[in-house]
Protein backbone atom coordinates (compact mmCIF):
# COMPACT_ATOMS: atom_id res chain seq x y z
CA UNK A 1 0.00 0.00 0.00
CA UNK A 2 1.53 3.35 -1.17
CA UNK A 3 1.32 6.42 1.34
CA UNK A 4 2.33 9.81 0.35
CA UNK A 5 1.95 13.06 2.14
CA UNK A 6 -0.08 15.83 1.07
CA UNK A 7 0.40 19.61 -0.11
CA UNK A 8 -0.20 22.17 2.52
CA UNK A 9 -0.55 19.68 5.37
CA UNK A 10 0.51 21.04 8.57
CA UNK A 11 1.95 17.46 10.29
CA UNK A 12 4.97 16.57 8.34
CA UNK A 13 4.03 12.88 9.69
CA UNK A 14 0.62 12.73 8.27
CA UNK A 15 0.31 10.29 5.48
CA UNK A 16 -2.58 9.14 3.30
CA UNK A 17 -3.66 6.03 1.96
CA UNK A 18 -3.46 5.02 -1.69
CA UNK A 19 -7.14 4.50 -3.02
CA UNK A 20 -6.92 4.71 -6.39
CA UNK A 21 -3.75 2.35 -8.26
CA UNK A 22 -2.83 1.30 -11.48
CA UNK A 23 -0.25 -1.73 -12.19
CA UNK A 24 1.36 -2.07 -15.74
CA UNK A 25 -1.76 -0.68 -17.39
CA UNK A 26 -0.98 -0.79 -21.18
CA UNK A 27 -3.68 0.38 -24.07
CA UNK A 28 -3.52 -0.67 -27.25
CA UNK A 29 -5.07 0.34 -30.68
CA UNK A 30 -4.21 -2.16 -33.02
CA UNK A 31 -0.71 -2.89 -32.88
CA UNK A 32 -0.08 1.15 -31.61
CA UNK A 33 0.50 1.02 -28.27
CA UNK A 34 -1.33 4.20 -26.29
CA UNK A 35 -0.03 3.20 -22.47
CA UNK A 36 2.62 1.49 -21.78
CA UNK A 37 3.21 -0.18 -18.41
CA UNK A 38 1.63 2.84 -15.90
CA UNK A 39 2.23 2.01 -12.52
CA UNK A 40 0.48 5.04 -10.33
CA UNK A 41 -0.87 5.26 -7.11
CA UNK A 42 -3.89 8.41 -5.81
CA UNK A 43 -3.24 8.93 -2.21
CA UNK A 44 -6.86 10.25 -0.73
CA UNK A 45 -7.16 13.68 -0.26
CA UNK A 46 -4.63 14.85 -2.46
CA UNK A 47 -4.94 16.61 -5.97
CA UNK A 48 -2.72 14.08 -8.54
CA UNK A 49 -1.91 16.34 -12.07
CA UNK A 50 -1.07 14.36 -15.11
CA UNK A 51 0.98 16.59 -16.93
CA UNK A 52 2.76 16.07 -20.61
CA UNK A 53 2.62 17.09 -24.34
CA UNK A 54 -0.28 16.67 -26.32
CA UNK A 55 -1.09 12.86 -27.49
CA UNK A 56 0.64 11.91 -24.22
CA UNK A 57 -1.92 9.47 -23.39
CA UNK A 58 -3.35 11.61 -20.40
CA UNK A 59 -6.99 11.30 -21.59
CA UNK A 60 -6.88 7.48 -22.04
CA UNK A 61 -5.11 7.06 -18.85
CA UNK A 62 -7.94 8.95 -17.20
CA UNK A 63 -10.80 7.25 -19.03
CA UNK A 64 -9.15 3.79 -17.96
CA UNK A 65 -9.69 4.47 -14.10
CA UNK A 66 -13.23 4.91 -14.61
CA UNK A 67 -13.65 2.43 -17.74
CA UNK A 68 -14.60 5.13 -19.87
CA UNK A 69 -12.56 3.47 -21.86
CA UNK A 70 -14.75 0.31 -22.41
CA UNK A 71 -16.91 2.66 -24.94
CA UNK A 72 -14.05 2.62 -27.77
CA UNK A 73 -14.35 -0.62 -28.72
CA UNK A 74 -11.12 -0.22 -30.83
CA UNK A 75 -9.38 0.05 -27.66
CA UNK A 76 -7.55 -3.43 -26.15
CA UNK A 77 -6.42 -2.62 -22.15
CA UNK A 78 -4.04 -4.63 -20.28
CA UNK A 79 -3.02 -4.87 -16.28
CA UNK A 80 -5.06 -3.59 -13.10
CA UNK A 81 -6.48 -0.85 -12.26
CA UNK A 82 -7.15 -1.28 -8.16
CA UNK A 83 -9.70 1.09 -6.71
CA UNK A 84 -9.97 0.64 -2.46
CA UNK A 85 -7.90 -2.67 -3.93
CA UNK A 86 -10.65 -4.42 -5.71
CA UNK A 87 -10.23 -4.65 -9.30
CA UNK A 88 -11.34 -2.23 -11.37
CA UNK A 89 -11.94 -4.50 -14.45
CA UNK A 90 -12.91 -7.16 -12.68
CA UNK A 91 -15.80 -8.80 -13.52
CA UNK A 92 -17.32 -8.59 -9.73
CA UNK A 93 -17.08 -4.76 -10.22
CA UNK A 94 -20.76 -2.84 -11.24
CA UNK A 95 -19.61 -0.47 -13.57
CA UNK A 96 -22.31 2.23 -12.82
CA UNK A 97 -21.54 2.45 -9.05
CA UNK A 98 -18.00 2.75 -10.43
CA UNK A 99 -19.23 5.74 -12.41
CA UNK A 100 -20.76 7.71 -9.33
CA UNK A 101 -17.66 7.13 -7.08
CA UNK A 102 -15.62 7.97 -9.61
CA UNK A 103 -17.03 10.52 -11.12
CA UNK A 104 -15.41 12.82 -14.22
CA UNK A 105 -15.54 16.46 -15.38
CA UNK A 106 -14.75 16.57 -19.05
CA UNK A 107 -12.98 19.58 -20.98
CA UNK A 108 -16.30 21.03 -22.87
CA UNK A 109 -19.59 21.53 -20.04
CA UNK A 110 -21.86 18.78 -21.39
CA UNK A 111 -25.06 20.32 -20.43
CA UNK A 112 -28.48 18.72 -21.72
CA UNK A 113 -31.30 20.68 -23.01
CA UNK A 114 -32.85 20.31 -20.32
CA UNK A 115 -33.43 22.97 -17.07
CA UNK A 116 -30.68 23.76 -14.37
CA UNK A 117 -32.30 21.69 -11.81
CA UNK A 118 -32.87 19.06 -14.27
CA UNK A 119 -29.36 18.38 -14.95
CA UNK A 120 -28.55 19.11 -11.62
CA UNK A 121 -30.06 15.74 -10.72
CA UNK A 122 -30.05 13.94 -13.81
CA UNK A 123 -27.38 11.38 -12.83
CA UNK A 124 -28.85 11.45 -9.27
CA UNK A 125 -32.28 10.40 -10.80
CA UNK A 126 -30.76 7.79 -12.74
CA UNK A 127 -28.88 5.79 -9.83
CA UNK A 128 -31.38 6.21 -7.42
CA UNK A 129 -35.26 6.84 -6.54
CA UNK A 130 -35.80 10.39 -5.42
CA UNK A 131 -38.59 12.06 -4.13
CA UNK A 132 -39.67 15.14 -5.96
CA UNK A 133 -39.76 17.01 -2.40
CA UNK A 134 -35.97 16.22 -1.90
CA UNK A 135 -34.92 16.81 -5.65
CA UNK A 136 -34.37 20.60 -4.66
CA UNK A 137 -32.53 20.12 -1.40
CA UNK A 138 -29.61 17.50 -3.64
CA UNK A 139 -29.72 19.96 -5.96
CA UNK A 140 -29.05 22.88 -3.64
CA UNK A 141 -26.36 21.45 -2.31
CA UNK A 142 -24.48 20.31 -5.00
CA UNK A 143 -24.97 23.99 -6.22
CA UNK A 144 -23.58 25.78 -2.92
CA UNK A 145 -20.58 23.28 -3.07
CA UNK A 146 -20.43 24.25 -7.01
CA UNK A 147 -19.93 27.83 -6.07
CA UNK A 148 -23.00 28.14 -8.30
CA UNK A 149 -25.67 28.49 -5.93
CA UNK A 150 -26.19 32.18 -5.60
CA UNK A 151 -26.19 32.65 -9.25
CA UNK A 152 -28.95 30.25 -10.09
CA UNK A 153 -31.03 29.99 -7.04
CA UNK A 154 -34.14 32.41 -8.60
CA UNK A 155 -33.96 30.83 -12.13
CA UNK A 156 -33.58 26.78 -11.11
CA UNK A 157 -36.47 25.93 -14.20
CA UNK A 158 -34.88 27.92 -16.91
CA UNK A 159 -32.91 26.19 -19.66
CA UNK A 160 -29.39 25.65 -18.28
CA UNK A 161 -28.03 26.87 -22.26
CA UNK A 162 -28.48 29.98 -21.21
CA UNK A 163 -25.79 29.83 -18.72
CA UNK A 164 -22.55 31.25 -19.43
CA UNK A 165 -19.85 28.49 -20.56
CA UNK A 166 -18.03 29.04 -17.13
CA UNK A 167 -21.63 28.14 -15.46
CA UNK A 168 -21.69 25.53 -17.26
CA UNK A 169 -18.72 24.38 -16.37
CA UNK A 170 -19.62 24.78 -12.40
CA UNK A 171 -23.07 23.44 -13.18
CA UNK A 172 -21.56 20.21 -14.79
CA UNK A 173 -19.48 19.64 -11.36
CA UNK A 174 -22.50 20.61 -9.27
CA UNK A 175 -24.19 17.38 -11.46
CA UNK A 176 -21.19 15.10 -10.61
CA UNK A 177 -21.06 16.38 -7.01
CA UNK A 178 -24.80 15.54 -6.23
CA UNK A 179 -23.79 12.03 -6.73
CA UNK A 180 -21.33 12.60 -3.87
CA UNK A 181 -18.16 10.63 -5.62
CA UNK A 182 -15.11 9.78 -3.75
CA UNK A 183 -12.89 10.64 -6.96
CA UNK A 184 -13.21 13.16 -9.60
CA UNK A 185 -11.19 13.07 -12.98
CA UNK A 186 -10.93 16.27 -14.35
CA UNK A 187 -9.73 16.87 -18.12
CA UNK A 188 -8.69 19.80 -18.92
CA UNK A 189 -11.43 21.15 -16.92
CA UNK A 190 -10.48 24.94 -17.63
CA UNK A 191 -9.23 24.88 -20.90
CA UNK A 192 -12.48 26.54 -22.60
CA UNK A 193 -12.80 29.27 -19.85
CA UNK A 194 -11.74 32.96 -19.24
CA UNK A 195 -9.60 33.41 -16.55
CA UNK A 196 -12.29 34.35 -13.99
CA UNK A 197 -14.22 30.85 -14.67
CA UNK A 198 -10.89 29.22 -14.63
CA UNK A 199 -10.17 30.93 -11.11
CA UNK A 200 -13.30 29.74 -9.72
CA UNK A 201 -13.09 26.50 -10.36
CA UNK A 202 -9.36 26.47 -9.11
CA UNK A 203 -10.73 27.38 -6.07
CA UNK A 204 -13.34 25.31 -6.17
CA UNK A 205 -10.44 22.36 -7.25
CA UNK A 206 -8.80 23.91 -3.08
CA UNK A 207 -12.33 23.61 -1.31
CA UNK A 208 -12.94 19.83 -2.80
CA UNK A 209 -9.68 18.45 -1.75
CA UNK A 210 -10.72 19.05 1.78
CA UNK A 211 -13.04 15.84 1.43
CA UNK A 212 -12.55 14.23 -2.17
CA UNK A 213 -9.65 12.79 -4.26
CA UNK A 214 -8.85 14.46 -7.74
CA UNK A 215 -6.84 13.92 -10.81
CA UNK A 216 -6.13 16.93 -12.99
CA UNK A 217 -5.31 17.08 -16.54
CA UNK A 218 -3.66 20.58 -17.49
CA UNK A 219 -1.69 21.75 -20.02
CA UNK A 220 -1.77 24.51 -17.48
CA UNK A 221 1.48 24.65 -15.49
CA UNK A 222 0.63 27.55 -12.94
CA UNK A 223 -2.77 25.86 -12.51
CA UNK A 224 -0.73 22.23 -11.82
CA UNK A 225 1.76 24.35 -9.43
CA UNK A 226 -0.79 25.62 -7.49
CA UNK A 227 -3.06 22.61 -7.56
CA UNK A 228 -1.19 19.44 -7.53
CA UNK A 229 0.67 17.86 -4.63
CA UNK A 230 1.87 15.34 -7.04
CA UNK A 231 2.00 14.93 -10.90
CA UNK A 232 3.00 12.43 -13.51
CA UNK A 233 4.59 13.69 -17.03
CA UNK A 234 3.68 11.05 -19.62
CA UNK A 235 5.66 11.01 -22.53
CA UNK A 236 5.11 11.35 -26.33
CA UNK A 237 8.43 10.57 -27.53
CA UNK A 238 8.82 8.32 -30.13
CA UNK A 239 8.96 4.84 -28.87
CA UNK A 240 8.24 6.47 -25.11
CA UNK A 241 4.83 7.74 -25.82
CA UNK A 242 2.35 6.59 -23.07
CA UNK A 243 5.51 6.26 -20.63
CA UNK A 244 5.27 7.76 -17.00
CA UNK A 245 8.70 9.87 -17.55
CA UNK A 246 8.81 11.72 -14.20
CA UNK A 247 6.43 11.36 -11.41
CA UNK A 248 6.76 13.09 -7.94
CA UNK A 249 6.13 16.13 -6.19
CA UNK A 250 5.15 18.73 -8.03
CA UNK A 251 8.18 21.64 -7.48
CA UNK A 252 10.15 18.67 -7.70
CA UNK A 253 9.32 17.46 -11.46
CA UNK A 254 8.86 20.92 -12.52
CA UNK A 255 12.55 21.71 -11.62
CA UNK A 256 13.99 18.45 -13.27
CA UNK A 257 16.57 19.91 -15.66
CA UNK A 258 17.69 16.25 -16.97
CA UNK A 259 14.72 15.29 -19.11
CA UNK A 260 14.90 17.07 -21.93
CA UNK A 261 11.45 16.15 -22.94
CA UNK A 262 9.99 17.53 -19.47
CA UNK A 263 12.29 20.55 -19.18
CA UNK A 264 10.95 21.34 -23.09
CA UNK A 265 7.66 20.95 -22.26
CA UNK A 266 7.67 23.22 -18.90
CA UNK A 267 10.01 26.14 -20.93
CA UNK A 268 7.24 25.26 -23.59
CA UNK A 269 4.00 26.04 -21.72
CA UNK A 270 5.16 29.12 -19.60
CA UNK A 271 6.78 30.30 -23.17
CA UNK A 272 10.14 30.42 -22.41
CA UNK A 273 11.42 28.61 -25.31
CA UNK A 274 10.31 26.59 -28.33
CA UNK A 275 9.66 23.16 -28.04
CA UNK A 276 11.62 21.21 -30.45
CA UNK A 277 10.62 17.96 -31.72
N1 LIG B 1 -9.84 5.34 -30.07
C1 LIG B 1 -8.60 5.54 -30.48
N2 LIG B 1 -8.08 4.85 -31.50
C2 LIG B 1 -6.83 5.03 -31.91
N3 LIG B 1 -5.99 5.92 -31.33
C3 LIG B 1 -6.45 6.64 -30.31
C4 LIG B 1 -7.77 6.50 -29.82
N4 LIG B 1 -7.94 7.34 -28.79
C5 LIG B 1 -6.77 7.99 -28.64
N5 LIG B 1 -5.88 7.57 -29.56
C6 LIG B 1 -4.50 8.03 -29.71
O1 LIG B 1 -3.87 7.83 -28.46
C7 LIG B 1 -2.92 8.85 -28.22
C8 LIG B 1 -3.18 9.48 -26.89
O2 LIG B 1 -4.40 10.22 -26.97
P1 LIG B 1 -4.95 11.06 -25.74
O3 LIG B 1 -6.19 11.72 -26.19
O4 LIG B 1 -5.01 10.18 -24.58
O5 LIG B 1 -3.78 12.12 -25.54
P2 LIG B 1 -3.73 13.37 -24.56
O6 LIG B 1 -2.44 13.29 -23.81
O7 LIG B 1 -4.98 13.46 -23.78
O8 LIG B 1 -3.64 14.60 -25.60
P3 LIG B 1 -4.24 16.09 -25.46
O9 LIG B 1 -3.33 16.83 -24.52
O10 LIG B 1 -4.15 16.63 -26.86
O11 LIG B 1 -5.66 16.00 -24.98
C9 LIG B 1 -3.01 9.81 -29.41
O12 LIG B 1 -1.99 9.47 -30.32
C10 LIG B 1 -4.37 9.51 -29.99
O13 LIG B 1 -4.38 9.75 -31.36
MG1 LIG C 1 -6.56 14.80 -23.66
Amino acid sequence: MIETKSKGQSDPSETRTCILETRQLKVYAGKQVLLQGIDLGISEGEVFGLIGPSGAGKSTLLRCLNRLIDLDQGLRVEGAVLFHGQSVRGRAMDVDELRVRVGMLFQQPVVFPLSILKNVIFGVRHQRKIARRDRLLVAEKALREAALWQEVKDRLQTPALKLSVGQQQRLCLARTLAMEPEIILMDEPTSALDPKSTQAIDDLIMELKKKRTIVLVTHHLNQARRLCDRVAFISAKSGEGGRIACMGETETVMSRTDLAELSDFVGCEQGVTCCES
